[in-house]
């Protein structure tokens, strides 16, 4: 894992747009994995600029969802669909056909969870899957117990997930018990891995991923096998590390080595 502690939440959007940014240049025809929830939320407004101040295109770029809740309608206000439009999709060039989401509205959820699989394979697989963490080690909603193994499918949220849900602007207390998500093995599948996390809140949760055994109890540790993933963090979600100091000469290192230096 490459862990970059960045001084605070606005560097860590920074370096994350910076990377997708990159990667978009390189492959336009790329496919991301794009995550909901307030922590991308500075991630969309920094690639929103980026496409409007420097031309970053994303005409021919294919996107797919972690999740959706079930019972939702694309257009419903809560659902993940429509936080996309409204934070990233409505405002850079993105075709909309070329974006994903799980339909929580599915009258056959197993049929739907299936078919969104097979539209990821279709696409090629995913290049770069962005993620957030949930205080209880969560990616996407695969909530504590989830099989490492497991693919896109129908999860029960844990109160935690619902607490934090109801806690974002805007949100009726009466929300989904039920989420569409990628598996755990759909996550790890894709080419490279970006997790993102600022705040103290994430610190405890972080270190378990980072640092703790894997295990199913904390989704997140599945992490720790795929051969490329990059955790971008702020100091306040890197304070729980114990191998911080390590980790800031390791980027060190890395940058040196990468501008050509040793
Ligand atoms: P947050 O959610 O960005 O709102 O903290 C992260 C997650 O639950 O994956």
């Amino acid at each position: 894992m490459r862990i970059v502690i960045e001084p605070d939440a606005a560097a860590v959007h920074r370096r994350a747009a910076a990377r997708i940014a990159a990667l978009i240049r390189r492959r336009p025809a790329c496919v991301l994995g794009l995550p909901t929830g307030r922590t991308p939320l500075a991630l969309y407004r920094e690639l929103e600029r980026l496409h409007r101040e420097e031309g970053l295109d994303f005409s021919s770029v294919v996107t797919f969802n972690l999740d959706e809740y079930v019972g939702l309608a694309p257009d419903h206000p809560e659902s993940f669909s429509s936080y996309m439009r409204r934070n990233l999709f409505e405002r850079v060039n993105i075709d909309p056909a070329h974006t994903h989401v799980p339909r929580g509205d599915a009258p056959d959820l197993a049929a739907e969870c299936e078919a969104y699989e097979r539209a990821i394979r279709e696409a090629g697989g995913i290049d770069l899957q962005v993620l957030g963490i949930g205080v209880t080690g969560h990616i996407a909603f695969n909530e504590p117990g989830s099989s490492l193994g497991s693919r896109t499918r129908v999860k029960t949220l844990t109160r935690a997930s619902l607490e934090a849900g109801a806690a974002h602007p805007g949100a009726t207390p009466d929300r989904p018990r039920l989420a569409i998500t990628m598996g755990v093995a759909t996550i790890l599948a894709a080419r490279a891995c970006l997790l993102l996390a600022t705040g103290r809140e994430k610190a405890a949760t972080l270190r378990d991923a980072v640092e703790g055994p894997i295990t199913a109890q904390v989704p997140a540790t599945a992490l720790q096998l795929h051969a490329d993933v990059t955790v971008i963090i702020d100091e306040p979600a890197a304070s729980g590390l114990v191998r911080r100091e390590y980790y800031i000469e390791m980027e060190q290192a890395q940058r040196r080595l990468e501008s050509g230096g040793r």
